[in-house]
Formats: structure tokens, sequence, C-alpha cells
């Protein structure tokens, strides 16, 4: 059952991957542990084979924003659907696994914007997103989620999870489409998905970010 929910998101993985052209690679990526400082605005992302990485620095460089990149303190599997299990486990779990590198609060303290990043997985962000929103007062500031997804079928589960987790925050956008059953993040293929709009690849951030208005 497992591996054929999975298929799906192999298939749209590999097809995402190869939409992205050669020049929205990052060859250098700047991907540092700790935050640069420069900026009001930060991209906070986990990613695992890369996605959510390049749509992350597109943010950053077209933005200014500073870039943190979230680490596991247990490292997932060099591919992650050999660790679907331990995925799926964290998910389902809502359990936190541990960051290795999460900056001192007075440093997120000084973002008043702060993108967060993730790709879905199992229906839900990477856990360790969620220990990385739980670590800080985010009261005030304004949230802005970004998924990489196989396929769009659990994007509202995903993010009504950061709004859950960052209730005192702002978000953009301000509200999403009804959950339809919110205690339920195991059952896939419900329509409460559309209408959210995401950059989907790197190449799509330039005009998403326009139209949400940053
Ligand atoms: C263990 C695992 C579970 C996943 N679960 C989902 C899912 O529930 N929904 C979905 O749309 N994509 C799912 N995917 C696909 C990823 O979200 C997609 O490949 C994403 O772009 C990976 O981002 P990254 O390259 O930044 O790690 C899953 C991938 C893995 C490895």
């Amino acid at each position: 059952m497992k591996k054929i929910l999975l298929i799906p998101f192999l298939f749209f993985s590999l097809a995402a991957m190869g939409a992205c052209s050669a020049d929205e690679k990052t060859s250098d990526p700047e991907t540092p542990d700790q935050p640069a400082g420069n900026s009001n605005i930060l991209v906070a992302y986990f990613s695992a084979t890369g996605n959510t990485q390049r749509v992350a620095e597109r943010i950053a460089a077209l933005t200014g924003a500073d870039v943190y990149r979230i680490e596991a303190a247990d490292p997932y599997a060099a591919d992650p659907y050999d660790d679907s299990d331990r995925v799926q486990r964290e998910a389902y779990g809502d359990l936190r696994p541990g960051v290795a590198n999460l900056p001192v609060a007075e440093t997120i303290a000084r973002y008043d914007t702060i993108f967060v990043g993730s790709p879905c997985w199992w229906h839900q962000p990477a856990m360790v997103v969620c220990t990385f929103l739980e670590a800080y007062d985010l009261s005030g500031k304004t949230i802005v989620p970004f998924f990489t997804y196989g396929a769009t079928t659990y994007l509202n589960e995903s993010m009504q999870k950061i709004y859950r987790l960052t209730p005192e925050s702002k978000h953009i956008p301000a509200t999403l489409p009804e959950d339809l059953d919110p205690d339920d993040i195991t059952t896939p293929g419900r329509p409460d998905d559309a209408g959210i709009d995401m950059p989907g690849s790197a190449g799509g951030v330039e005009s998403w970010l326009k139209r949400i208005g940053i």
C-alpha cells in the first residue's frame, strides 16, 4: 500500500526535477547553517533532494533575504525514500525530530518576515520544520510557507500544520481553503488543495512573489 502511494511521488518528483532548467540549478548553493543577519527577511527551509533548496535560494536571490537551512540532528538517508517509514512515523505521530543547527532566539527575533520551506513528506511538512517553528516566539511575524511536492493532494494539510504551529503570526496567504477533516492527515485524494498558490519550482518564484505582494 505504501509503495503504491509513493510511486506517484517518485514520478512527479522526477518530473519536477526534470522540469527545472539548468540555469535554475545552483552550482554552488548558498546553504549556510546560520543566517547571515543582513536582512529583515529570512528564508528558513529543509530540503533532502534539492527541490525546496532551489526554491529557497531563488526567493533569497530575489528578495535579498538571509537563508537558513534546517539540518536534522539525525540525518535522513541520501535517498529519503529509503527513510520512508521513518518519515511516515514522524508525520503521522506528529513527532519533533531534533534540529542540529537551531539559531539562537535573538537571531530569529531580528526577522519580520520568515519564509518557511519544506517538502511535503507523508502529507505534512518535514517534522524538523515543525521543531524549528516551535523553538521560537514568532508572534507578530509574517510567515510565508512554501512547499515542493510530488502531488499537490496533500498541500492543504501541510500548510494547515504550519498555520496551527504559528497561531500568533500573520500568514501569507492570510487564509487557507477549509481543511475538510483537520484530524485526518492520512487519507489522500481530498479536494481541499485547490486555490493554494505555490511557486512549484525555482522558475515560478518571481511571479509567485509578485502575486503574493512581496
Ligand atoms: C518519504 C517521502 C514522502 C513524500 N510524501 C509526499 C507527500 O505526502 N505528498 C507529496 O506531494 N509529495 C511527497 N513526497 C515528494 C516530495 O515532497 C518531493 O519530491 C519534494 O519536492 C522533495 O523536496 P526536496 O528535494 O527539497 O527534498 C515525498 C517524498 C518522500 C521522500
